[in-house]
């Protein structure tokens, strides 16, 4: 199998930075940008936690840029209470010993697919707001993605509201506007990542692996557990944002469903919410594939494959 190339589009963010780590080293996946954007913390802080997690990792000669620091219409939020004010609490990355590429990240995402051949997956794991502006400042880029594979939404139940999951949420408009891009989606909704728990054995594991990413996994996943053991009730922290990547290696890990999918804009109670069509019910052409079931143990042999490319 060939390799798949990808922008990664990330808020880091514990997840995120383990989605950093599964795509810095990972045979089958060509990284060729990074780009932070505000969400689990400040576009500040984001864009320097991905700096820091590339340094610490040695995960150099990739460009990193920072984008848009507030979403198109609605007012900033973050996820401090399970990231952290870090936004990755639980470990202490040394300052970094890379630089921001000079373009902004909408910039860089124009360019380098205006300038390919549309083989370019992007990969987000963030609110959708660099994705947008980029579609919105040159349209035709979305011919040149070959798909967008996404962590976001859900066709059960939300995290952030009753109704709506974080990243959704925390820029409605973005997603309402990727959605009807036309582009093929892959959506990794909650519905799938909440079968992606790191329970302790999951850690005793990767410990095993012993390396600077397993090091990074087991501090990360330490604090974030927490977190949502005390904030869901879970067994340990889902491991939302990797599940992109682990379809993008090897997609039989992940059963999905065709569906249209639209994000909800107006509703005083459901307002980012991902309307996911799982029975056809409108009988619209599917816009996205959704993933409902995950293949646990192959999902994490595949995570663990991926971190012990490091040394
Ligand atoms: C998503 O929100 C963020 O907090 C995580 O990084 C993930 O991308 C889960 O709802
Ligand atoms: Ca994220």
């Amino acid at each position: 199998m060939g390799k798949e190339k990808i922008i990664l589009d990330v808020d880091p963010g514990s997840d995120d930075a383990i989605a950093i780590a599964v795509a810095g080293r990972h045979p089958r996946i060509e990284l060729l940008a990074i780009t932070a954007v505000a969400g689990n913390q400040t576009l500040g802080k984001t864009a320097k936690n991905a700096l820091k997690v590339c340094s610490h990792l040695g995960i150099t000669g990739v460009p990193i840029a920072a984008g848009m620091s507030h979403p198109l219409v609605r007012e900033p939020i973050t996820a401090a209470n399970v990231h952290g004010e870090s936004g990755l609490d639980g470990v202490e990355l040394e300052e970094p010993k890379l630089d921001l590429d000079p373009r902004h990240a909408v910039d860089l995402i124009v360019e380098m697919l205006s300038s390919l051949s549309g083989d370019i997956n992007f990969v987000a794991t963030a609110p959708l707001t660099n994705l947008a502006v980029a579609l919105r400042k040159k349209p035709g880029i979305a011919k040149k993605i070959k798909r967008i594979v996404m962590m976001g939404g859900s066709y059960g139940l939300g995290n952030i509201t009753p109704a709506a999951e974080f990243n959704i949420y925390a820029d409605p408009e973005a997603a309402h506007i990727v959605f009807s891009s036309g582009v093929p989606i892959v959506m990794m909704g909650l519905d799938l990542t909440h079968q992606a728990v790191v329970t302790q054995d999951v850690i005793k594991r990767v410990e095993c692996i012993d390396n600077e990413a397993s090091r990074l996994f087991v501090g990360l996943m330490g604090f974030y557990s927490t977190r949502y053991r005390e904030r869901f009730g879970f067994d340990g922290a889902p491991l939302h944002d990797p599940t992109t990547l682990a379809w993008l290696i090897d997609p039989s890990i992940v059963e999905t469903k065709a569906m249209h999918v639209d994000v909800e804009l107006r509703g005083e109670h459901t307002y980012g919410r991902t309307v996911c069509d799982y029975w056809c019910a409108l009988g619209k052409l599917p816009n996205a594939d959704v993933g409902v079931r995950l293949e646990v143990e192959r999902f994490w042999d595949a995570i663990c494959e991926a971190l012990s490319f490091y040394s």
